[in-house]
């Protein structure tokens, strides 16, 4: 018999992204040309899917799309995830993103949740009676009801991942004491544990080990890399730097392969090993699901220091 792995569940956002070439992002009162539009599929839930998928994970991804909003569902099938428990809902436009993409890669990014935000209570219901205790729940900040979604995974017992991006007020009004897994970067750490600014890494385990002592936490730190924390261990991770071309869903990679080989058994070290090649490689493309590679491209994917 093979080895049965846990259903990874992504109740996330699908976004259509509207990525313009700039030279400099637009400032207040200005106009300027962009010199390249292109349409991605996108979201932080959808790409994390396509991550997941790519990465060779059992994934379920949960959503809304409006109009428009096909195209996502089969950017999503082919990355092997399953879209079954994806609502269309004609009464509302697809979530989308306007995205400046500069000259050094780096974006800066403007939401409208449109269907995304209409996620009831109801379709949260339906969802989760698909999935048993151990399984897994992903999660960002672009989707309505996320306290009920939360509370009633836990009741189920699922393992709740949470990437609180983009970070805003809500995500202290939810019940940050079920999460499981929790994926940040600096700005959200200090957020969520109520500091100006992070003082050390060392400072930030202590400081989520006494406020979520149920949780592991994933904490990245751009061109210094990554950390994994649990109760036992700090686990540092180099960053692999590459000529970035598109920084947008980088995030989102190095978090769908981290599930991905967690749920498979992989120690947290290897996993943020692989993690950290797979959204290195995602930065050098552009777009942003488009830009997510295959396990099979990560593994053999050669550094050049
Ligand atoms: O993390 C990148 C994503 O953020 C983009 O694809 C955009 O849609 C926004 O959700």
């Amino acid at each position: 018999m093979g080895v049965i792995y846990m259903k990874i569940l992504n109740f996330g956002s699908l976004n259509i992204d509207y990525v313009y070439s700039v030279d400099h992002f637009v400032q207040k009162g200005e106009t300027i040309s962009s010199s390249q539009m292109n349409i991605f599929s996108g979201g932080k839930g959808l790409n994390q899917s396509t991550a997941l998928g790519r990465a060779g994970a059992q994934v379920f991804h949960a959503g809304r799309i409006g109009k428009g909003g096909e195209f996502l569902v089969e950017q999503l099938k082919e990355a092997g995830a399953n879209t079954d428990l994806v609502v269309l809902d004609s009464q509302c436009s697809t979530g989308h993103a306007i995205i400046q993409n500069d000259a050094e890669g780096d974006n800066c990014i403007l939401l409208y949740g449109g269907a995304n935000q209409r996620i009831t209570k109801e379709q949260i219901d339906a969802t989760l009676d698909q999935f048993d205790a151990g399984d897994y729940l992903v999660l960002q900040n672009e989707t309505s009801n996320l306290p009920y979604l939360m509370e009633k995974a836990a009741e189920k017992q699922m393992k709740i991942v949470l990437n609180p991006s983009p970070m805003d007020e809500k995500i202290k009004a939810l019940p940050l004491d079920k999460v499981t897994l929790f994926f940040v970067n600096e700005i959200e750490a200090a957020q969520i544990l109520g500091q100006k600014e992070l003082e050390s890494t060392q400072e930030a385990a202590a400081a989520f080990r006494s406020m979520f002592p149920q949780a592991a936490v994933v904490l990245t730190l751009g061109s210094q890399g990554s950390v994994y924390i649990d109760k036992d261990q700090v686990i540092p991770q180099k960053c692999y730097k590459v000529k970035a071309v598109d920084t947008t869903a980088a995030g989102d990679t190095f978090t769908g392969f981290f599930v991905s080989a967690i749920s498979k058994g992989k120690s947290p070290k290897e996993a943020l090993d692989l993690a950290s090649r797979a959204s290195a490689i995602a930065v050098s493309r552009p777009g942003a699901a488009p830009s997510v590679p295959t396990l099979d491209e990560v593994e053999n994917w050669e550094f050049a220091e």
